[in-house]
């Protein structure tokens, strides 16, 4: 196979181009005529790009971040372990290079992904399941088969693959399929596993409901890595990112009142908070037009009145800041029997 690299910027309409062998479109107007089934194929929401985050900008508890060096560690060291050491032998599926960032909403999971990228000196090809997911039956499977093809003529310019969103795809196989469009989803899981078989890239997926996850990928994903809502300490620390000392007033914050105020918030709830206070900061005037403590514990209460108000209960546990190390996965025993995560 002839790899070609994928040039900056490209939309993945131009992908899936280049991996039927076509030339990328230069006429805009043309995919407005497309049809419904053709611009199905061909979403063009999707682009490779440069990361945004690094390691850095991320703050996670001591847990994850141990988790994160070892699954920096299993990537560069891949070969070593595998091919020089000979684990390869003994563990030809080990060698899989997929990894699943699971937590509840708005805790990082994508900055993540992002920041991996950037540790490992890749581009992003960032999909978001939902998109690609097709009310056309049949076209889901060769959508997930065209971005793995794109993801291997990316070479030599490699990309991270990320899948937001993943639950869907991850979830139990159905085994009491009664519908056409049951057995589509059946069909684009099955697609989706052997793919991940084939890659030889980094494919990362994000999901929220961890529990769901059919026990196949769980065994086919290398790591499961916990990203939890941020404990105090945690969100002391998102806090003083969040407001930069460009922003007047912010040498009189009280971090620590606002860490213990906003329990329960993620990272994308404080970011929320924050975006919110300042906006109230910006229509003041003169010495007035300074954040204070009382701005942002403003803010913490609309933010959590909203969650409260139009935010659904999620299914998983309340206080994983707690319940990390215990966290296992469901099996999934009655859908297939196989057994549990490896990490
Ligand atoms: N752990 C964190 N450290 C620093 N900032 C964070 C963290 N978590 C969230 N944020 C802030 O919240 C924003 C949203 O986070 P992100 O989109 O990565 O969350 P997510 O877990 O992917 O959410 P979702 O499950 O809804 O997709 C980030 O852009 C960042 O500003
Ligand atoms: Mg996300």
């Amino acid at each position: 196979m002839e790899f070609r690299p994928i040039p900056k910027g490209k939309g993945i309409r131009d992908l899936y181009r280049a991996a039927d062998g076509q030339p990328a479109s230069d006429d805009p107007s043309k995919e407005r005529t497309a049809t419904a089934e053709t611009a199905a194929v061909e979403p063009d929401q999707f682009e490779v790009r440069d990361p945004k985050y690094r390691m850095s900008d991320v703050i996670l508890p001591e847990a994850t971040r141990d988790q994160i060096t070892v699954l920096l560690s299993r990537i560069r060291n891949h070969d070593l372990i595998y091919h020089q050491w000979g684990l390869v032998e003994v563990d030809p599926i080990g060698q899989s290079k997929a990894v699943n960032f699971y937590g509840p909403p708005g805790t990082g999971k994508s900055m993540l992904a992002e920041a991996l990228a950037s540790e490992l000196g890749l581009r992003v090809l960032d999909v978001s399941y939902a998109e690609i997911e097709s009310k056309y039956v049949g076209d889901t499977p060769k959508k997930i088969r065209a971005v793995f093809r794109a993801v291997h003529q990316a070479t030599p310019s490699p990309v991270l693959l990320f899948f937001d969103e993943a639950d869907a795809i991850l979830g139990r196989r159905m085994t009491n399929v009664t519908q056409a469009a049951d057995h589509s989803v059946n069909v684009s899981r099955a697609v989706m596993l052997k793919e991940l078989d084939l890659a030889k890239g980094i494919v990362v997926f994000a999901t929220n409901l961890a529990r769901n996850i059919d026990a196949a990928f769980v065994r086919r994903i290398m790591q499961h890595v916990p990203v939890p809502l941020p404990d105090e300490p945690g969100r002391f620390r998102i806090w003083e990112r969040m407001i930069t000392s460009r922003v007047p007033g912010r040498e009189a914050v009280d971090w620590a009142a606002l860490a213990a105020r906003s329990e329960g918030l993620s990272g994308g709830d404080i970011r929320n908070a924050v975006v919110l206070a300042l906006a109230r900061v910006a229509e003041r005037f003169g010495l007035e037009q300074v954040v204070r403590t009382s701005d942002l514990e403003q803010a913490i209460k609309h933010v959590r009145q909203a969650k409260k108000a139009i935010g659904r209960r999620r299914r998983e546990p309340r206080a994983w800041h707690t319940t990390i190390d215990r966290y296992t996965f469901d099996s999934g025993a009655e859908s297939n029997g196989e057994s549990d995560a490896s990490s």
